[in-house]
């Protein structure tokens, strides 16, 4: 559907980022209005929008894109910094109000390249995707109706993609952590008995309003339509929700041509000092992620019991950044050894290598949002 007039989520949705994008932003080319923390209830600072917007900028810059649609722009967070390198440049969103202060903004900086339009994602990518090599959709996808929603806006914008071009699906709320991300905001709130904590953590479960997503979600869609795919960690160093609770995803039709590596059980950091010693290609799976897997723990044995898994080194993927080129690293979240732990390739090559998808063990791959009529 093309213009306001939307019904049910995305009508509802539609006027909250209205409200929230009518605010005077002081920069308008970093408009952050709306980006709350889901543990504190908080805005994210400044420093920590920045990370993640450079992030998010370096990861879709990492697929060379020249011809962009960038379904759900919002405040062009990401438009601003990513048009400069493109032949075009093509904004959607259902907030006519984000769209038409976008409107504004580019024509003052003559952007003759970029266009906006006020439409919904299921629209976009059939009406603007021909010719482009990169479709978008970045932190929008929690705010869609259901997971069959989502299938259908990903298979308009692969139907109109060439062999090379990718779909970039960022910052996706993890499914596989829905637990774990209630317990850290409930770990803020005083604390209780174990059972009223229990109660409490399940009735907040319950009531997750937005659309959470496995990454095995991704894997099945991608395997179903012989799609590669893979799914990556956020790189950042705060330890936040955004980086350790949100994921991203790129979809290609032809797989890149790197090796594949065969991952080995994490053993530690000793085992992957050795493998950097050693300067060979080498893949981990089932590394602990730091600050989210002991809560996965913690929500597990809360919600279900059981005794504490032996301890295990733990990493924050955003800290080997610093030790290594991004050609050198690669991190995945299908490689498999439960919720709260990803995989890992390091060594010459690893950034274009390719670590094997694995099947999960069942488990809740889409949250079901309110609003939705089944
Ligand atoms: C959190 S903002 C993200 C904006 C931008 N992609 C970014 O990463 O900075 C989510 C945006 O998605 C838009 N949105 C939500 N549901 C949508 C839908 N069904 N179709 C198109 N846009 C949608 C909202 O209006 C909002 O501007």
């Amino acid at each position: 559907m093309t213009g306001p007039g939307w019904t049910g989520t995305v009508g509802l949705w539609a006027e909250v980022f209205d409200d929230v994008y009518r605010e005077r932003p002081a920069d308008p080319e970093f408009d952050v209005a709306g980006w709350h923390s889901k543990i504190t209830g908080l805005p994210f600072s400044p420093a920590e929008m920045r990370e993640w917007v450079d992030a998010t900028v370096a990861r879709i810059a990492g697929l060379r894109p020249r011809r962009v649609v960038e379904i759900g722009c919002g405040s062009g967070l990401l438009m601003w910094r990513l048009l400069h390198d493109c032949e075009s440049y093509t904004g959607t969103d259902i907030s006519g109000v984000a769209v038409s202060r976008l409107r504004k903004a580019v024509a003052e900086r003559g952007a003759a390249h970029v266009h906006l339009a006020c439409e919904e994602a299921t629209a976009a990518a059939a009406r603007h995707g021909s010719g482009a090599d990169l479709v978008i959709l970045n932190s929008v996808a929690q705010y869609f109706p259901s997971a069959a929603y989502l299938g259908a806006v990903l298979d308009g914008a692969t139907a109109v993609l060439p062999d090379d071009g990718s779909v970039f699906v960022g910052d996706v709320r993890n499914a596989d952590l829905l637990d774990a991300l209630h317990l850290a905001a409930l770990d803020g709130c005083t604390p209780g008995e174990q059972r009223e904590r229990r109660e409490r953590l399940r009735k907040s479960v319950a009531s997750e309003p937005e659309l959470l997503v496995s990454p095995h979600w991704f894997a099945r869609y991608a395997a179903e339509r012989g799609l590669s795919v893979r799914a990556m960690p956020k790189l950042g160093r705060f330890d936040n929700e955004l980086n350790g609770f949100r994921y991203d995803v790129v979809l290609r039709r032809t797989p890149p041509p790197g090796r594949v590596v065969a991952p080995r059980d994490w053993a530690g950091a000793g085992a992957l000092r050795s493998a950097l010693d050693a300067g060979v290609l080498t893949g981990f799976r089932g590394v602990p992620h730091q600050g989210v897997h002991d809560l996965v723990e913690r929500a597990s044995l809360l919600l279900h019991g059981g005794g504490p898994a032996p301890a295990r080194d733990a990493l924050r993927p955003g800290d080997l950044t610093g030790a290594l080129q991004a050609d050198d690293l690669q991190v995945s979240l299908l490689t498999e050894d439960g919720p709260g732990t990803f995989g890992l390739a390091v060594g010459p090559g690893a950034g274009g290598a390719a670590l094997p998808v694995a099947a999960a063990a069942p488990r809740l791959l889409t949250t079901v949002p309110w609003g939705t009529v089944p």
